[in-house]
């Protein structure tokens, strides 16, 4: 179902249970158009995230998370007494949504986990308490990335930036934008470069609005301008987020994050990579296990609803890479900073 709910427009806003109901900023269609998708079940909630209404790797585990608590209500309403039966179900239908942000499966391991340990008639309650426990712990994990993130950051520079790893990407603030904002009230950030991010232009349609809600300084280039941008120079950092990180340290992100940072390495500027802790996947041993989701071929053959290449022709649309850890200069978590990351300083982070 599909609505204009009458609910606040800003970034911040991506994912809100109001009213006993998941809203979802619609991010396939922004900044043209402002709607919100309401989830009121679990299949609509699959299908928002498998559909890209919600995007970003801990926006998509915060959603999951709601989405157990609305699994649990309709088996609860259907069967008071019995409704673990087929719940396990819906926590697959969940994760079948989309296959690379570790996010997602760390948020349903955590409902999973609590509904072990319930005993009382109704799960709901407890389930809403949780998914808003996660919800306002990435909040708070983000305004830290943006501190610890932005420290980094010694004298006033222009940054790149790729995808959308803000707010809307998150349960608020943003990891990547989470460290712009904290770095551009510090007065460190000129001017952010946004990567347009094809196929699906997250960089000209969210990060761009975004920033530009937040009077941040931005400006929109074509995937393939960063390599004379950083000749150029004036780019002091690339600054992105992160979909899952191995027990290594490489780095999984959106198509292109690689490319700038064999670019980065060749022009001196800083490589910095913002997440938190649940985007790392310690059962992964390094990037070259990481699921990487392909999409259809038409996202890339087509731009806007228009056809534009040959009819019958194939199109390669692997939408996320692996970053090696050599070529990152800082990964930033909630929990600290790693520089130049290895298997032995994620292992001390993940357990401290
Ligand atoms: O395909 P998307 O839009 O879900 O990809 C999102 C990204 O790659 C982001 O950079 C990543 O999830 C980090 S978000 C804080």
């Amino acid at each position: 179902m599909e609505t204009s709910a009458n609910l606040d427009l800003h970034p911040d806003h991506a994912v809100v249970w109001h009213d006993e109901k998941l809203y979802l900023l619609d991010q396939r269609v922004l900044p043209v158009e402002t709607r919100f998708v309401v989830c009121e079940d679990v299949a609509a909630t699959a299908k928002s995230i498998r559909d890209m209404v919600v995007r970003g790797a801990p926006a998509i585990g915060v959603t999951a998370a709601y989405g157990v608590v609305l699994a649990a209500r309709e088996r609860f309403h259907a069967a008071p007494t019995g409704w673990r039966d087929g719940l396990s179900a819906d926590l697959d239908l969940l994760a079948a949504s989309r296959p690379t942000a570790v996010n997602l499966f760390w948020a349903l391991q955590r409902m999973r986990r609590l509904l072990e340990r319930l005993d009382q008639l109704d799960p709901v309650p407890a389930l809403l308490a949780e998914a808003q426990r996660i919800h306002v712990e990435d909040i708070a994990a983000n305004h830290a990335m943006g501190e610890l993130g932005a420290a980094l950051i010694k004298a006033p520079t222009d940054v790149i930036t790729h995808c959308n790893a803000g707010a809307l990407a998150t349960g608020g603030y943003g990891t990547a934008l989470g460290v712009v904002r904290s770095a551009h009230r510090a007065g460190k950030i000129g001017r952010v470069y946004a990567d347009e991010t094809r196929p699906w232009l997250q960089g000209t349609r969210l990060t761009a609005w975004e920033l530009q809600q937040s009077g941040i300084p931005v400006t929109v280039q074509a995937d393939n301008v960063a390599a004379s941008l950083m000749a150029r120079g004036g780019i002091g950092w690339v600054i992105v987020g992160a979909d899952r990180i191995a027990a290594n340290g490489d780095v999984c992100n959106k198509i292109g994050t690689y490319a700038l940072a064999v670019l980065a390495r060749h022009h001196g500027v800083g490589f910095m990579v913002a997440a938190p802790t649940s985007t790392v996947d310690m059962n992964i041993a390094s990037g070259a296990d990481i699921p990487i989701e392909q999409r259809a071929a038409d996202e890339v053959l087509a731009c806007g609803g228009t056809s534009l290449g040959p009819e019958g022709v194939d199109a390669h649309n692997p939408v996320f890479d692996v970053t090696p850890a050599s070529l990152v200069d800082y990964i930033v978590t909630e929990r600290g900073v790693v520089d130049r990351p290895d298997a032995e300083k994620i292992r001390r982070l993940m357990q401290g």
